[in-house]
């Protein structure tokens, strides 16, 4: 059987991963400032996720959620302490989209209403609700298109006001940080005032943190640098350092009720010691300060690369804007300089290193960079 062809692929063939580095089957290491699409948080092969992991998957892999699990409990209260959020329940489910799906089936349980704002250049995954709200029609089946969700400017309050005040609005959906968009940044006014409207309205406040959040800003979430609390936030990539593993968290005034929600692998015993790891380690190696403290020093540095148009991000979530298509530049850091990068379009590099990237691995792909594009003009 072949495999069904989705994605186009670089020709590398990684085996094994240490921290910041992969490392390919003829053991060329390579500097990976990409994390596997942001999922990398405490880097590859953390000796403790190892060892939770191992050890977990010997005693354990998989019963069901009719059981008692005290490790969802401890990866709940975990995250409640780190992430600032303690009074929060967390539902547990297996991806970034899934996620999605779930928060927005809550409002729209809660609300009673349907119609969704969303916003320019969003991306919120591919199952049938979260692609609903992804402003990309070239993923979109004719089942995806429906008519109750506007995409907004990023930024626009009054447009937010004008349709809340319909009163038909279940929920106001926006990224932390927009990612595949290109990284953009929604102001902290705005996410404010969102706040408000979704407060005056009866509307629910939900932010996607799936890519921008477990620390990559330099906060646990992006939207903390707003001091908002949403009704409903996102996770998935980050949370589990590869294993897949997703999850809402959920607002004290949503009252659960039995089978409202459900999933057969979500908050299994190693999609938990997975993402326990990955609390303990953020925690143990302040890895969210580490973010910032990377990530500035990258954005200053990049800032004064003249080639760059523009420099966007925060932490260890950025983005290289370029005048013109970066396809070469991005093949020859990866096959001639061994540097992984991501994209979004075809005009800027996305940044989304692990959260324990060191400067001095910063510095090494500052150089590079440099170098790459003296080589190409
Ligand atoms: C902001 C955001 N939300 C949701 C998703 C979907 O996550 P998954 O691919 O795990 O379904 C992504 C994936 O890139 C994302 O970046």
């Amino acid at each position: 059987m072949e495999l069904f062809n989705v994605y186009p692929l670089f020709d590398v063939e990684p085996v094994k991963g240490e921290g910041s580095y992969v490392i390919d089957k003829n053991g060329q290491r390579y500097l990976d400032l990409y994390g596997g699409h942001a999922v990398i948080s405490i880097g590859h092969s953390h000796p403790h996720y190892v060892t939770l992991v191992s050890a977990q998957v010997e005693k354990l892999g998989f019963y069901s959620n009719s059981i008692q699990n005290p490790m969802q409990k401890e990866l709940a209260r975990k995250l409640g302490e780190i992430s600032g959020f303690p009074d929060y329940s967390l539902f547990l489910c297996n991806t970034g989209a899934e996620a999605n799906e779930n928060a927005l089936k809550l409002a729209s349980f809660k609300t009673g209403k349907s119609k969704i704002v969303s916003f320019k250049n969003s991306f919120h995954g591919r199952t049938s609700a979260a692609v609903v709200v992804t402003d990309n029609p070239k993923i979109k089946a004719p089942i995806n298109f429906r008519n109750d969700v506007v995409f907004l400017e990023i930024n626009d309050l009054g447009a937010v006001e004008k349709e809340l005040a319909t009163g038909d609005v279940a929920a106001v959906m926006i990224e932390g940080i927009q990612g595949i968009g290109g990284i953009r940044i929604p102001d902290p006014e705005f996410l404010r005032g969102i706040r408000e409207l979704c407060t005056k309205y009866q509307s629910i406040f939900i932010i996607d943190e799936v890519q921008s959040g477990y620390g990559r800003s330099g906060k646990f979430f992006a939207f903390q640098y707003a001091d908002v609390r949403p009704d409903l936030i996102t996770v998935a990539k980050g949370m589990g350092n590869g294993f897949p593993i997703g999850g809402v968290l959920i607002s004290p005034d949503f009252e659960p009720k039995f089978g409202m929600l459900g999933t057969t692998f979500g908050g299994n015993y190693l999609a938990c010691a997975a993402g326990i790891a990955v609390l303990d380690v953020i925690k143990s190696q302040k890895l969210i300060h580490n973010a910032e403290e990377v990530g500035n020093y990258l954005i200053r540095e990049l800032a004064k690369i003249e080639q760059i148009k523009e420099v966007r991000g925060l932490g260890l979530m950025i983005g290289l804007e370029f005048e013109g298509d970066i396809s070469d530049l991005r093949k020859k850091l990866l096959y001639e300089k061994k540097i992984f990068t991501g994209v979004s379009g075809n005009n800027i590099i996305r940044l989304l290193p692990p959260l324990s990237l060191k400067k001095e691995q910063a510095t090494i792909f500052i150089e590079k960079l440099r170098e790459t594009l003296a080589e190409l003009s």
